[in-house]
Formats: structure tokens, C-alpha cells, sequence
């Protein structure tokens, strides 16, 4: 890929050209300032909770041209204190899995449904899962993608408003209420793989199904 720019490069210089500037997609640059406007809305109306002791929010990150959301349930203590989503040990494994099936963290966006910190790494109750909602939608709604991969089943409860065992609904595809035209997928949460080192496999199968429905889509 490089020797490819490289090679591209110096065929420009050799016909005359001095400088060469390269433009970002305008639709990712506009979806960029659009999440950057919202993350600002967010904390300005402090209604998304914001638990004490936790050093405020941690807003989601990666490509908003993405056609995957991953969403997990809260950000963690190394979350917390590098104020990014996923950068602990159940981060790690994430990225280590979707390298293994030939997707790369850049090219993903990651977000949380709660973007504090809970105390003790508790799971958010429904009612602190409500208050952080409507910011989940919005990011959902600039980015538009073609799969939503819910982490376990606050992701889920956040995504699709409705509860549902992981274990009964894993590798199940939904459709997001909001817009027909997303497929919602269901998997563990990467912290409950690493605590039961079975589930591995399946974790793997559903990010081959991510890819069937993006290669389908
Ligand atoms: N677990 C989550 O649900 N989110 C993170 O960002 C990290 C761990």
C-alpha cells in the first residue's frame, strides 16, 4: 500500500506537481464536528448520569464513516482514567479479536450506553441507563451504520429498550426499532469472555456473522 503512494507520488512530482494536499471525506469530516456538537450537548445538560468519583464522561471514538457501532455497557477504571471507551484488558481482547477477523479498532466507532464510570464497575440501573439513551440514539443517528454489535445485555437493553439474556439472544439478529434499515447483532461482552474462556468461540462466530452482514449488506 505504501510503495503504492510512494510510486503514485513521485509519478505526480515527475509530471510537475509541487504540492498535493488530500481531503478528508467531507461526509466523515461533517459527521466528526455533528458527534463533536453533541458530545458538547451532552455535557452541558448533565442528564446522562455522571457517577460520583468517576472523572466524567468518556464519549465514544474511531471512524463515524464506520459501518459497525460497537456498544458496550460503562466505561472501567483504566477507561475512566484514560477517559477512552474499551483500553482495559476487555479492550484488549476486543481489539485482538477483530484483528483475528480482519478488522482493524480504527475502522470501527466504539461507544458505551453509560459514559461515566459506575462505582465498583456495578452494572447501570435501568433508570441510569434511561438518562444516557437519547445520547446513544444521536450518535447512532449521525453515523448511520449498517450493524449495531451490542456488548452484552446492557448494550443491548440500551439499543433496543428491552432486556434480554445474553445466553438466550447471543448471535441473534435484530432490527433497531429507530431505523429499519440497521441490523442489530448480539454478543457477549468481551469482559465476560475473559472470565469464561468457552465462550471464545462463539464470540468469534458472531463477529464472522458481522462480517456476512456487512458483505450481504
Ligand atoms: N466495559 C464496557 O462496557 N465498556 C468499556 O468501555 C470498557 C469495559
Amino acid at each position: 500500500m505504501k510503495e503504492k503512494i510512494y510510486a503514485t507520488i513521485k509519478a505526480l512530482e515527475e509530471i510537475g506537481f509541487t504540492e498535493i494536499y488530500l481531503l478528508e471525506n467531507n461526509q466523515c469530516s461533517e459527521k466528526k464536528m455533528a458527534l463533536a456538537e453533541l458530545y458538547r450537548t451532552m455535557e452541558a445538560e448533565g442528564r446522562c448520569v455522571r457517577y460520583e468519583g468517576s472523572n466524567g464522561y468518556v464519549l465514544g471514538e474511531g471512524n463515524p464513516c464506520s459501518p459497525v457501532i460497537f456498544v458496550g455497557e460503562a466505561p472501567g477504571e483504566e477507561e475512566d482514567r484514560q477517559r477512552r471507551p474499551f483500553v482495559g484488558r476487555a479492550g484488549q481482547y476486543l481489539n485482538a479479536k477483530l484483528e483475528e477477523v480482519g478488522l482493524r479498532r480504527q475502522d470501527v466507532y466504539i461507544t458505551n450506553v453509560v459514559k461515566s464510570r459506575p462505582p465498583g464497575n456495578r452494572t447501570p440501573t435501568a433508570q441510569e441507563i434511561a438518562s444516557c439513551v437519547s445520547y446513544l440514539r444521536k450518535e447512532i443517528e449521525i453515523i448511520k451504520p449498517k450493524v449495531i454489535v451490542c456488548l452484552g445485555s446492557t448494550a443491548l437493553e440500551g439499543v433496543m429498550g428491552r432486556k434480554m439474556p445474553v445466553t438466550k439472544a447471543r448471535g441473534q439478529i435484530f432490527t433497531y426499532p429507530f431505523d429499519s434499515g440497521i441490523k442489530v447483532l448480539l454478543t457477549y461482552h468481551p469482559a465476560y469472555v475473559l472470565r469464561n474462556p468457552s465462550a471464545d468461540r462463539e464470540f468469534t462466530q458472531d463477529l464472522k456473522k458481522l462480517l456476512e452482514i456487512l458483505s450481504s449488506a
